[in-house]
């Protein structure tokens, strides 16, 4: 579904249509509405501790599929393309910037003691331009959608002060809506600040809202820390709006589980399998066959082709891509990895840093390290290793091989107990293997070592010294028969 509302697609959008000159430079405003034209800037609140989850790790470095949730608060943001984002970092503020850094536009505050949502917003308004729209976003509410914060800026019209809500059948611990007579929203209360009465609504305040930048900081300067928790609050702005007559707008969030707080280690859990069944949900929709959603998980990026088949207790992640009519078996770990057309992954399989062409077969019980390519058609089953090596076409590693540092070519049968012994205890070194070369069984590879094509290898060999195309070679001793050899028999008392 297309955004119902974004900033600068519009904006530019507009410019082009209608001549207005360089997209990207405002238009005199009589001619336009304001709502057109004012920037948006996003403050994310995460300077908590989070004390519930019992951590020495800043609650928003906790990760939801792999990756910190203010990671995904950040990216939720940037779709609204607003003009900055707003980071208030307090505990463990350091630790933050260094895992989120990276993540483009973004100013960091300090918020050194955590005095309060309000007092944390008015830390970032110096670094807001007074014209713009501010969105607040909380860094441990990671699950609202794009959609949902459109639908809030939106409700913003071309002023006032607009709170994102939902209806909770247990509202315990939030803030509750306070509604007139008229059913305008009057007021925010703490639960700690609620009375019976207030306790009893149902409506809560999500935390995240909207408004102008110019009217926050008046209104937070009007705020004071007089309340249970002797803090200053963001959700007083309400309050101040109402006695200067500004209206507070309300978008109820239809789906309350886009705005759960994750306070617990518990509640991170239960997000978690939220995220991941509307993940599941959207991979089905789009044509991806899940023997069973609920125990599916994605940390990352998965595209595919057709009629791909997932079987339980998989885990994507990274950037996976699968090509048509690719199966994994159960219990089967993927790690940026790309596989082909017609691939079989087989049970308790791990993949990572892989590139295998079309109709290869993998596993069951098979670990594909990083840097492995499989040239279409080639095997690599139970218990094999493999690491930085290539396989060449229809060449197989059946059973129990290690195969690192390795180029081998096409239709190479290697035996069961093949290793590539790679390591010297210093250096790695290479082993090439020719087209159609057989590696018998229990083979040690001593690199670096060339087999050339067509050789064969008997089995029990270790072969330290290069091996000409077409011949075979064994190193094993001799086998031998001693027809003087009795078996020893036990001694009778
Ligand atoms: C807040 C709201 C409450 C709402 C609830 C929704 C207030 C006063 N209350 O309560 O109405 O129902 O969120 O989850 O706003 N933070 C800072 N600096 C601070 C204090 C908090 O950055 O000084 C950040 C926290 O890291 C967190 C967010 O603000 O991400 C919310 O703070 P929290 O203490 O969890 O607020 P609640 O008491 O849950
Ligand atoms: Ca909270």
């Amino acid at each position: 579904m297309p955004p119902l509302w974004s900033w600068r697609p519009r904006l530019s959008k507009a410019f082009t249509e209608f001549g207005f000159g360089t997209p990207g430079v405002p238009p005199p405003r009589s001619d336009c509405s304001n709502i057109l034209f004012m920037t948006l800037e996003v403050i994310v609140l995460a300077a908590g501790k989070g004390t519930r989850m019992r951590s020495a790790l800043p609650k928003v470095l906790h990760r939801l599929a792999g990756r910190p949730l203010l990671d995904h608060v950040l990216r939720t943001a940037a779709l609204l393309e607003p003009a900055r984002i707003h980071v208030v970092c307090g505990y463990g503020a350091q630790a933050v910037r260094e895992q989120l850094g990276e993540s483009g536009n973004i100013n960091w505050v300090e918020q050194v003691e955590q005095l309060g949502t309000g007092h944390a917003v008015s830390q970032a308004l110096p670094h807001i331009s007074p014209g713009a729209t501010i969105l607040v976003l909380y860094g441990d509410v990671p699950l609202v959608r794009e959609n949902t914060l459109n639908t809030l800026v939106t409700a913003l019209g071309s002023g006032g002060l607009a709170l994102l809500t939902a209806e909770l059948s247990d509202p315990t611990g939030y803030g509750r809506i306070v509604r007139g007579d008229n059913g305008d929203v009057i007021a925010i209360v703490e639960e700690r600040d609620a009375s019976e009465a207030e306790r009893a609504i149902l409506e809560i305040n999500t935390g995240l809202m909207a408004g102008s930048a110019e009217q926050f900081s008046a209104w937070l300067s009007e705020v004071d820390n007089v309340n249970r928790q002797g803090e200053y609050y963001l959700t007083d702005v309400v309050g101040c709006a109402v006695r200067s007559g500004v209206t507070v707008s309300s978008v109820s969030c239809a789906d309350p589980a886009e705005i759960n707080g994750i306070n617990s280690r518990a509640e991170l859990a239960q997000a978690e399998r939220f995220f991941q069944l509307r993940q599941a949900d959207s991979l089905m929709s789009a044509g991806l066959t899940l023997y069973d959603p609920a125990r599916f998980d994605l940390r990352g990026q998965l595209s595919f082709a057709d009629d791909c088949e997932i079987d339980v207790n998989v885990v994507f992640e990274g950037t996976v891509t699968l090509g048509s009519k690719v199966r994994v078996g159960p219990n089967c770990q993927i790690i940026d990895s790309e596989l082909g057309d017609g691939v079989e992954v087989r049970a308790s399989s791990v993949i990572e840093g892989a590139k295998i062409a079309a109709n290869c077969t993998i596993g069951p019980f098979a670990r594909l390290r990083p840097g492995t390519t499989l040239a279409t058609g080639a095997r690599v089953g139970n218990f094999v290793e493999t690491k930085n090596a290539a396989l060449g076409k229809d060449s197989k590693a059946s059973h129990l091989a290690y195969v690192g540092d390795a180029q081998i070519g096409q239709r190479v049968n290697i035996g069961a107990g093949v290793i590539t012994c790679n390591y010297d205890g210093a250096n790695k070194h290479q082993t090439h293997i020719g087209d159609d070369a057989f590696i018998g069984s229990n083979t040690a590879l001593v690199a670096p070592v060339t087999v050339g094509d067509g050789a064969t290898i008997g089995a029990g060999s270790a072969i330290s010294r290069d091996i000409p195309p077409g011949q075979l070679v064994l190193t094993r001793a001799d086998q031998k028969t001693r027809d003087d050899w009795q078996r020893p028999q036990k001694k009778k008392d």
